[in-house]
């Protein structure tokens, strides 16, 4: 049976009707649309589904949605303004921050969070605050650059 959910993302607020087992990447992309947010390994091990809840990263395959009722969800289409990319997007591409892509979203979800909540102090810092985040393609320097390049 499904429940209602209210949801607020990306400045849009939904109401919904969710199966309690739905978790909140799947409800992103399936119910929503919003398939910038990625499937991974959907068992929290790669970091690729990661988004903003109440402005805490997150990983979202490891939320069920109703859990989310009343939250506000920031996810990788939430963050340019218009036409205009947000800062770390632009200094992703700057730095060759990404080859395939795949993990790009959730990067960059992590790399705002990391400034944010003040982990970026440091190489090692922000090395150690992006390690849920993986990369197949071995982007990690470009990406910890873009990373300090924002912070800068
Ligand atoms: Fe969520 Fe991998 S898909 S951590």
């Amino acid at each position: 049976e499904k429940v209602p959910l209210k949801l607020e993302v990306n400045g849009v607020k939904h109401k919904l009707s969710v199966e309690p087992r739905t978790t909140l990447l799947d409800l992103l992309r399936e119910q929503l649309h919003l398939t910038g947010t990625k499937k991974g390994c959907d068992y929290g091990q790669c970091g690729a589904c990661t988004v903003h809840v109440d402005g805490e990263r997150v990983n979202s395959c490891l939320r069920l949605a109703v859990m989310e009722d009343g939250k506000k969800i920031t996810t990788i289409e939430g963050l340019a303004d218009g036409d205009k990319l947000h800062p770390m997007q632009e200094a992703f591409v700057k730095h060759d921050g990404f080859q395939c892509g795949y993990c790009t979203p959730g990067q960059i979800m992590s790399a705002v969070a990391c400034i944010r909540e003040g982990h970026a102090g440091s190489e090692g810092e922000i090395k150690e605050y992006m390690s849920g985040n993986i990369c197949r393609c071995g982007a990690y320097s470009n990406i910890v650059a873009a990373i300090q390049d924002v912070k800068n």
